[in-house]
């Protein structure tokens, strides 16, 4: 099924349409895994997105400025060496960044075609019409659908540039996201480029505060989790009784999220017919954000069949963008 609500848009729902029980397994399956742990794709309803954007404006988080400016910097030559027509991003969510490259493609006459892809509905449709508005002649393939699951709704418009940004490759353990720049891979033709954003390892302090900002945005973004729980699946839980813990594990190089219970409570989850007790102090895994250095994002590449490019970084190495190609 797709859906067109301009001509110049066309958007494609596959996260709906092909087996819409899958993210009730994963929830089960995390659910009653040791530790807990929920799918951070679950965080990203209209609201969870609507945090996300607002955490990207967080003092705390430098993470967005400081690709929004190596992007700034960088996006001319990415744009001339990549000769893209088409721009595919993978976790688009608000594409703040992406109209970097965007502008970029427009001043050489390269841009046709770009393609949102996220797993939240009301973004991919949002960004849809603010583009086609601010990008007169651009067509726009939108893609509802789950990254890991339906990479073959990617549409073929001329020769394309894959981008990743936002550290969202981080969110993934490192086999899966082997796994998934894999099948990107296989997804792209030889001589496609693939541009990927890594935040980089740094001070424990700066990273923590990152993730525990003062304003308690970040709380509200973890503890969305639950209310989505409420609203899509049943579930009876209050997401006030929870805290949001955000802790840099040393040994995986890596932030983590949690919701800790605050008192012993049951989990009644009513659509997939799961109750889960938990007890006080009891912590749900909700999310992982891996740093990496520069060789761990080159083995990452190279091991998923990608020759790296060119790589930038910001004067202080907190983040990496990767320009690789798929030879
Ligand atoms: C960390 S945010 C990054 C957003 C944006 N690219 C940026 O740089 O600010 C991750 C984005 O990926 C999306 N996402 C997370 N898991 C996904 C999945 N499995 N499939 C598709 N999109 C996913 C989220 O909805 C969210 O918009």
């Amino acid at each position: 099924m797709t859906s067109q609500t301009d001509p110049a848009i066309t958007i494609d729902l596959p996260l709906t349409r092909e087996d819409p029980d899958l993210l009730k397994r994963e929830i089960t399956r995390g659910l009653l895994a040791n530790p807990k742990t929920l799918p951070s794709k679950l965080f990203y309803d209209e609201r969870g997105s609507t945090l996300f954007e607002q955490i990207c404006e967080l003092p705390e988080y430098y993470q967005t400025r400081t690709e929004h400016q190596l992007l700034t910097r960088w996006a001319d030559e990415i744009v001339s060496i990549s000769e893209a027509e088409e721009l595919v991003e993978l976790g688009s969510g608000a594409a703040t960044k992406t109209r970097v490259l965007l502008d970029a493609m427009a001043n050489v006459n390269q841009l046709h075609y770009f393609v949102p892809f996220d797993v939240d509905e009301t973004i991919v449709r949002r960004v849809s019409e603010e583009l086609v508005r601010e990008y007169p002649g651009l067509h726009i393939h939108g893609v509802v659908g789950d990254f890991l699951v339906h990479l073959e709704h990617i549409p073929e418009g001329g020769k394309r540039l894959v981008v990743i940004l936002g550290g969202t490759i981080g969110n993934l353990p490192a086999l899966a996201a082997h796994e998934f720049l894999s099948s990107v891979n296989s997804e792209m033709a030889p001589g496609d480029y693939f541009l990927l954003g890594v935040q980089l390892i740094t001070d424990r302090n700066r990273l923590e505060a990152a993730y525990n900002d003062q304003q308690g945005i970040t709380a509200k973004f973890n503890k969305n989790i639950i209310r989505v729980l409420h609203n899509q699946f049943g579930s009876q839980s209050d997401s006030e009784s929870f805290d949001h813990v955000a802790r840099y594990n040393e040994a995986d190089h890596r932030i983590e999220m949690w919701l800790c219970s605050r008192e012993d409570q049951t989990l009644g989850i009513q659509d997939l017919d799961l109750t889960v007790h938990l007890k006080q102090g009891e912590e749900i895994r909700t999310e992982i954000s891996t740093k990496y250095d520069r060789p761990l994002a080159e083995e990452l590449l190279a091991s998923s069949g990608f020759a790296l490019v060119k790589w930038y970084s910001d004067p202080d190495s907190l983040i990496g963008l990767a320009l690789a190609k798929k030879p």
